[in-house]
This record gives structure tokens, sequence and C-alpha cells, in this order.
């Protein structure tokens, strides 16, 4: 089995206490994962023409694609991609260069373009696309293509992101103790 985590230009992946790797996935370059994070099988994750940051307790599902866009002299930062903590990233998203608050639950095969910027406690509703530099209040259900402000989030929806987060949590730890008895 190859390993998951590859260097580009000396730079490698750099994991934080008590991360899951699925075997599967790939994490290239300049990437930083934070502590009781997740990565499921066959995310791609291509820290080479910027750098990416995952916070902690988050989770990136199945399938998922992460990349940044370069730094130009017309955009001397370019487009990193960071993601904070107890974020839930669903299967087959995309997220490309933009920058993700703590809490958010990124939909199945929902699209996030570069200089986006979702806010905090945000549910991204399943197929979403969010455009380019589009910015996403801290609070609400975002639904669509493009993505439209659909309403605010209630009170069981708040609660229920820091409880995907934590149910990932858990479920990583079961394959991490299943990985040390095989
Ligand atoms: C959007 C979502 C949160 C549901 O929100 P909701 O307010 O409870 O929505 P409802 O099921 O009551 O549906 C309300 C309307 O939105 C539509 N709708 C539901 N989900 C939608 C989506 N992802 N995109 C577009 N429209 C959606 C429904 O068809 C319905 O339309 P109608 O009023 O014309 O019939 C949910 O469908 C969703 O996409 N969750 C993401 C789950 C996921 O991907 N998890 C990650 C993996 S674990």
């Amino acid at each position: 089995m190859h390993s998951p985590l590859r260097p580009y230009k000396g730079i490698s992946p750099t994991i934080g206490e008590a991360s899951y790797i699925d075997p599967s996935a790939l994490l290239v370059g300049d990437i930083e994962l934070g502590d009781h994070t997740s990565i499921w099988p066959l995310v791609a994750a291509r820290g080479d023409v910027n750098h990416i940051k995952i916070g902690d307790r988050s989770n990136v599902q199945d399938g998922t694609v992460l990349h940044v866009t370069r730094k130009t002299t017309t955009k001397p930062a370019g487009h990193p991609l960071l993601i904070g903590n107890d974020v839930t990233i669903g299967h087959k998203a995309m997220l490309h260069g933009c920058n993700v608050g703590d809490r958010v639950l990124v939909g199945m095969g929902a699209i996030i373009l570069d200089g986006a910027i979702v806010g905090s406690d945000v549910i991204i509703g399943a197929g979403c696309l969010v455009p380019p530099g589009k910015k996403l209040e801290s609070g609400f259900l975002y639904i669509g293509s493009p993505a439209k402000q659909a309403r605010p989030l209630n009170d069981n929806e708040r609660a229920f992101l820091l409880t995907s987060a934590e149910n990932y949590v858990r479920l990583k730890n079961d394959y991490l103790s299943n990985a040390e008895n095989n």
C-alpha cells in the first residue's frame, strides 16, 4: 500500500495528534491537519501551488477533492484553502481555494470556488455551488446552484453541527483502534 502522504518540493503534510487518514487517500505537499481530524477513502488533497490547513475535529469524507490556486503578481496570496474546526465535509465535495469557518456542514457533492468565505455555523446543502468570492453569512442554510441563503439555522441544526463532528471523531477512533489491532 502506498503512503497517503506525499512530499512536494521538500514539503510534506503535517498531521495533528490522533488524526486518521484512510490509506487510499492522497495528501500532497503543504498541508496542515489539526488534531482528531479524519480523512476518508479516496480524498485527494493537493497543497502544491499554495497551502491547505484543516483544523481540529474536522472530517473530510470519501471522494472529496481539495485544491488551491497559485500566487501571482496581481494576487500575491493566491487562494489557499482554509478549513476550520468541527467541520463536516460530505462525500464527493470539491473545495477550491476557499475559507470555511468553524462548525460548518458542506453537503455531499457541493462545490466551493476560489475566494468564497463561509462563516461559522453554516449548512451548505447537498449539490450546492458557491461561486468565487461569495460570502456565506454565519448561522444560515444555503442551497442551490448558485448558492442562495435559504433560512436561519434552528437550534437543533446548530447543535447537529457539533454532533456531526463528534460522531466522526468517534468513528475515526474506531478505525484507529482497528488498525492497531490488525
Ligand atoms: C438542505 C437540507 C439541509 C434540508 O433542508 P430542509 O430545510 O430540511 O429542506 P426540506 O427537506 O424541508 O426541503 C425544502 C425544500 O428544499 C429542497 N431541497 C432539499 N435539499 C436541497 C438541496 N440540497 N438543494 C436544493 N434544494 C433542496 C426540497 O426539495 C424542498 O423543495 P420544495 O419546497 O420545492 O419541495 C438537506 O436536504 C441537505 O442537503 N443536507 C445535506 C446532507 C449532507 O450532504 N450531509 C453530508 C454527508 S454526512
